[in-house]
């Protein structure tokens, strides 16, 4: 396709995100690319670009959860566009890396998320993604000097809920959550109640409850931004059938579901799970291409 600016415009998918690039590419209106990529025997990364580059904008899908063994081929695919002359480099990354360790707990330890940016950004001209794990920065465009765009999953999540369950009561499983279960339950119209949460290492998690007796009748629908070992989940799970609720329904918005997540969210009793394919997974039941792609329209034409 060629834009109202008269430049080339396509999309490439990365290994990886092809269901999502492909269904961005007809909405765009824009031809898709894939890059060709192997491995060399000793490990490092091989990539070839057949698309047309010479002062293109290319829209590159990647989906960098598990970043470490994707960000390389992103890399040099990325290098490998500018090299060949594309004029703008668009990364949409639905699900951004690297975000929870935004300050330094611990002497010596490294801000990932601030050093993965300086490692990202440099690559590309603009970046959209999907509710950033946004904490202590508050503000994706404070950590990424590129044009930033962030795609919101509550109105989606939200029509999905409605579907699902008739009478909810919204839990956030600690503070940080506060912010995506509050979205949910201003679209729906659902009271939201938050947990607190105490974590003592990476699978240590506590998490006690607040007076909620006046929300007895309705059914609990967990709401985190992200299920990653799932102990945080599970302990909510384990607080609210202790204080005498149902089994909860667990909404995450990037299900990474590490080690063996799944199987013990399900062994937890979980009433139902249900994520979003920011990053592709069997319980994804809410797809965000058709936002993805306006938010790519919108930021590469604004
Ligand atoms: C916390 O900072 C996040 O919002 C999630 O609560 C957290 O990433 C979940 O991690 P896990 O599934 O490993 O308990």
């Amino acid at each position: 396709m060629t834009s109202s600016r008269g430049e080339a415009r396509w999309v490439l998918a990365m290994p990886g995100a092809e269901d999502l690039a492909e269904p961005m590419a007809v909405a765009l209106g824009e031809a898709l690319h894939r890059p060709r990529i192997r491995r060399f025997p000793d490990g490092e990364s091989y990539v070839r670009i057949e698309g047309p580059c010479a002062a293109a904008t290319v829209t590159v899908v990647a989906r960098l959860h598990d970043p470490d063994p994707k960000f390389v081929p992103f890399a040099l695919a990325a290098s490998a566009l500018k090299d060949l002359g594309a004029r703008r480099i668009c990364l949409v990354a639905p699900y951004l890396p690297y975000m929870r360790q935004d300050a330094r707990f611990q002497p010596g330890e490294a801000v990932s998320a601030r050093y993965f940016s300086a490692m990202l950004s440099p690559l590309i001209d603009a970046l959209v993604t999907v509710d950033p794990h946004l904490h202590r920065i508050d503000d994706l465009a404070r950590l990424y000097p590129v044009r930033c765009r962030v795609v919101h999953a509550a109105a989606l999540l939200a029509e999905r809920l409605r579907h699902e369950v008739a009478e909810p009561l919204l839990i956030g499983p600690d503070e940080e959550s506060e912010q995506w279960v509050s979205a949910l339950g201003e679209r729906i119209g659902a009271p939201v109640v938050v947990l607190s949460k105490i974590r003592r290492g990476d699978r240590d998690v506590e998490i006690a409850l607040p007076p909620m007796a006046r929300w007895r009748g309705r059914t609990p629908v967990l709401v985190d931004d992200i299920i990653s070992t799932g102990h945080t989940m599970t302990q909510a799970i384990a607080a609210l059938a202790e204080a005498g609720w149902p089994a909860p329904v667990c909404m995450g918005i990037h299900g990474l579901f590490a080690d063996d997540a799944l199987r013990r969210l399900r062994a937890a009793g979980a009433a139902g799970i249900i994520t979003t394919n920011t990053v592709d997974h069997e319980t994804n039941a809410v797809d965000l291409s058709g936002l993805l792609a306006s938010a790519v329209a919108d930021i590469l034409e604004s």
